[in-house]
């Protein structure tokens, strides 16, 4: 696996510092809630992140999560939610979970869908966030990094399902990197 990989973007110290910070500005915003949290991870690409910054969250929370088959920003194949762990969200405080925010489609499907379920309040986290493509309308409550518009893998993030056990974030070398491919 070493051997694909061309350069680290984001070392794994750095990520897990930011961490730290992240999951404490998230028990300044629920730290009082009284239902406690609702975290909604998307799969697969937010397993590592969400692992760990639910570790260092101090209140009560429970988790849900949702499948989202992308198709990175077609327009003839939009993102399609295909399969949701079903937590109830209703008059809930409900915190939104990916990895990486590239067009959005992925999660602006996802706030709908919760959104129309009537959590008491909807806010979203990603760990990384592309700037370049992110469109502007679209801002996550919280972003671990910005990075550039590369395919990037590794602390969950795959290629054709592999790379997510890589414990940085990185980019493959040239040749091995793909094309934007269909993956959910
Ligand atoms: P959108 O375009 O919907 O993309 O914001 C979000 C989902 O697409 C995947 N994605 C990536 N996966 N390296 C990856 O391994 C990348 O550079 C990348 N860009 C987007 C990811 O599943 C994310 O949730």
């Amino acid at each position: 696996m070493q051997a694909d990989i061309d350069r680290i973007i984001v070392s794994r110290d750095r990520i897990a510092a930011r961490i730290r910070e992240m999951a404490d500005a998230v028990g300044e915003w629920y730290g009082n809630s009284e239902q406690g949290l609702i975290i909604v991870a998307i799969l697969s690409g937010a397993i590592i992140f969400v692992a760990d910054l639910i570790r260092r969250l101090p209140m009560k929370m429970k988790i849900g999560l949702i499948t989202v088959s992308s198709y990175h920003g077609s327009r003839s194949r939009p993102a399609q939610i295909v399969y949701s762990s079903h937590v109830d969200v209703t008059g809930r405080d409900v915190l939104i979970v990916d990895d990486i925010l590239d067009t959005g489609q992925t999660l602006r499907l996802v706030l709908a869908e919760l959104a129309r379920q009537g959590p008491a309040s909807l806010r979203t986290c990603v760990l990384l966030r592309k700037p370049d493509k992110a469109p502007p309308d679209l801002k996550p409550d919280l972003v671990g990094f910005d990075v550039e518009d590369v395919f990037v893998v590794g602390y969950g993030l795959d290629y054709n399902g592999h790379y997510r056990n890589f414990p940085d974030i990185a980019v493959l070398k040239p040749g091995l990197c793909p094309t934007y491919r269909p993956m959910v």
